[in-house]
């Protein structure tokens, strides 16, 4: 029996001479003291033993299970020890460093041009109205002049949901809701979204911004558009950008007229931006067509009024030097932390 106490206390004592962890001195004290362990198999022989050993082996016994615990656990209170000291040099805690880490989020470069031009709009007296971008063909199509298997439908190629319900193509839908809902005088612009069936590649995005202005009052005339317009563009483009107007058409305006604006990359010399024409085309605008007011409840002897449109995604892609459309909808934050 001593032998074998013997042969068991040395083992413990090998063992916690090996052990990394305090972790591995548990092990180590199952493997002995638990319940089928090395030493507790020695107790199970004590009822083979003789009574009048009995007391002896007992003891003997006991002094064993005490010498081994003690054994394993002085080892196991040093790990221990060791352990935690390093557990709370890797959790350390630096109470200087600034807790205001918390992400600030950023505006898209089209969010932070639109209130560039927001600025501009409610400057000169237009305010913000808003349209629907899942919307009737009627208030996209109908109400400014484009009939049904009317050919300019095919200037804009849409997206339909229904026969009746697309997604709109122009914020133009908003000049037939502005003019159901308030009466003129009035002077709005509306930002949003437009959609038209295109393939995704770097010029051309399926969804693109728009920016449409409506101005109806009486007597507003084609010079009224131009001042008004050539005033925007100034201050949003800067002073010295050259505009020129052109003839163009649409079916909701009558004169229509589109503008082209020098590039403000390379100074009308040609470049990358402006595909090396020296200008860019902004936006189309016109004179509402007096039929438009009609279909509107409009009479078009008393008031006359413009719209115009931005295609609103160039400027941003031109200011900020986007190399391609197709990041400006990729919703990749990376992308857009750089404008903070
Ligand atoms: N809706 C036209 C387009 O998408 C632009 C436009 C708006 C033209 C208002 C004239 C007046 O191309």
């Amino acid at each position: 029996m001593q032998q074998k106490i013997d042969e068991i206390l040395n083992y413990v004592k090998g063992k916690m001479a090996e052990v990394k962890t305090s972790a591995d001195c548990q092990a180590v004290r199952v493997e002995v003291l638990g319940k089928s362990g090395k030493l507790t198999e020695l107790f199970k022989l004590m009822k083979d033993v003789p009574a009048e050993q009995k007391g002896a082996v007992g003891q003997l016994l006991n002094g064993a299970k005490q010498a081994a615990e003690s054994i394993i656990a002085e080892k196991e209170t040093s790990l221990a020890a060791a352990e935690l000291q390093q557990k709370l040099m890797s959790e350390k805690i630096d109470v200087t460093l600034d807790l205001n880490a918390e992400e600030i989020g950023a505006l898209h470069p089209v969010t932070l041009d639109f209130m560039r031009m927001c600025d501009i709009l409610t400057g000169m007296g237009f305010s913000q109205i808003d349209g629907p971008e899942i919307e009737l063909d009627k208030y996209n199509f109908e109400l400014v002049n484009v009939p049904k298997d009317h050919p300019s439908r095919d200037m804009q190629d849409s997206l339909y949901i229904t026969n009746d319900i697309l997604l709109r193509t122009q914020t133009s839908n908003t000049q037939p809701r502005a003019m159901e809902k308030i009466k003129p005088p009035f002077k709005v612009f509306s930002f949003g979204r437009v959609f038209r069936k295109d393939d995704l590649d770097a010029t051309h995005t399926p969804a693109f911004h728009q920016l449409e202005g409506i101005y109806i009052d009486k007597k507003v005339s084609l010079a009224t558009l131009k001042h008004d317009l050539s005033l925007i563009l100034k201050k949003y483009l800067g002073d010295a950008t050259k505009i020129k107007f052109r003839a163009s058409y649409f079916p909701f305006t009558e004169p229509s007229v589109e503008v082209d604006a020098e590039c403000n990359v390379c100074k009308g010399k040609g470049c990358a931006a402006c595909n090396g024409n020296g200008q860019y085309e902004i936006l189309g605008a016109g004179m509402i067509h007096p039929h438009v007011l009609e279909l509107n409840g409009i009479d078009p002897n008393e008031f006359s009024g413009y719209a115009f449109g931005f295609g609103f995604d160039r400027f941003p892609k031109i200011r900020y030097k986007i190399p391609n459309a197709k990041v400006m909808f990729s919703n990749d934050v990376r992308f857009i932390k750089q404008f903070k």
